[in-house]
């Protein structure tokens, strides 16, 4: 079911005001339209995230919480059966994209609120689900916050979109971008287009622009020509998950931008909340990356752009190694590598 609406303060990820529906603003039709999807199932919330109606690490996490909070509302009223269907339900949302580890996070949240729940189980839920997300923009308005500061002006590439749409609200790296508009320094945005899916062309763009922040959108393989003649100062991007050592998974093509950045000798900032740091992985080999469809590739706005017959590759996130990432933004303080390293333990 889909209903029209323009929020007027984003928030593309909320439940409806008596808490019976989730509602998800549809990534797949922007920018042309805003759509709003109104779901209550886990299979309908699963669906939207395995189609990327809604993505970015931190927002599938809210999804998860919500859309599990929205659902156990149909479950089992006895304790026994709420909790077998509430396990089902995790089991269906951990099946969907495996990078972002704040999916995981987010369902053990949920799972440890119910281990603690009284009588009413849904309005626990409810109240853990609410309180995981508003955490989670607490986050990115600290990110924003601390990684202001270290942007310069001048002109700053991102990849991906990192933005309200793939948080609960203002962004990591693009909220970092946000709060040095606000704060008055000079920036202009290179927002990559981001193939196959096209998040930055479609969804930075599209944020920036309903902000008045400057931003243009390239190709992704232009960056390294306008570096080399100094049009770019600094690079800013988010992640899916994040080792102990600082190796970062995040969307495809973002390694390609940070040996770029190293080879023109510019910072690769890293924007991420907490819950993006795998603290149980060393090594950023260990990160399970999601291949996708390689339709994905072959299509183009519905005309295929390959021959018929001829295969295509499609992971969705690289691993960019802890050495070529200058810091790492989050809303406990900016790390080098090597001190997330320390802080993690
Ligand atoms: O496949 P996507 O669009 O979910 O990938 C999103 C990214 O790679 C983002 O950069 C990352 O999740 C950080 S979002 C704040």
């Amino acid at each position: 079911m889909t209903s029209s609406t323009t929020a007027a303060f984003l928030q593309p990820v909320r439940l409806s005001p008596d808490g019976s529906t989730l509602l998800l603003l549809d990534q797949r039709a922007l920018p042309g339209r805003e759509l709003w999807l109104v779901l209550n199932t886990i299979e309908a919330v699963a669906q939207a995230i395995e189609s990327l109606a809604v993505r970015g690490a931190p927002a599938i996490g809210c999804t998860a919480a919500l859309g599990l909070a929205v659902a156990c509302r149909g479950f089992p009223v006895e304790r026994g059966g709420f909790a077998a269907a509430c396990e089902l339900a995790i089991a269906r949302l951990a099946r969907t994209r495996p990078t972002a580890v704040n999916l995981f996070h987010a369902l053990q949240h949920m799972r440890a609120a119910l281990a603690s729940a009284g009588e009413d189980r849904p309005a626990t839920l409810r109240a853990a689900a609410e309180a995981y997300v508003a955490g989670e923009l607490e986050a990115c308005l600290r990110i924003g916050e601390y990684g202001a500061p270290l942007l310069p002006e001048g002109t700053i590439l991102t990849h991906c979109n990192t933005g309200a749409l793939a948080t609960a609200g203002f962004g990591t790296a693009l909220g970092v971008i946000r709060r040095a508009h606000a704060l008055g320094k000079a920036i202009r945005v290179l927002a990559d287009e981001t193939r196959p899916v096209l998040q930055g062309a479609r969804l930075t763009a599209w944020e920036l622009q309903r902000d008045g922040i400057p931003v243009e959108v390239i190709a992704d393989n232009m960056a390294g020509a306008l570096m080399s003649r100094g049009e770019i100062q600094a690079a800013i991007v988010g992640a899916d998950r994040i080792t102990r050592r600082g190796d970062v998974a995040n969307k495809i093509g973002t390694y390609t931008v940070a040996v770029l950045c190293h080879h023109h000798r510019l910072p690769f900032y890293v924007a991420a909340p907490w819950s993006t740091i795998d603290l149980a992985m060393l090594a950023g080999a260990e990160i399970p990356i999601e291949q996708r469809d390689p339709d994905e590739v072959h299509f183009h706005g519905g005309t295929r752009m390959t021959p018929i017959g001829v295969g295509a590759r499609n992971p969705a996130f690289d691993v960019t190694p802890a050495e070529l990432v200058t810091a790492i933004i989050t809303d406990r303080g900016v790390f080098t590598p090597a001190e997330l390293a320390r802080a993690a333990g």
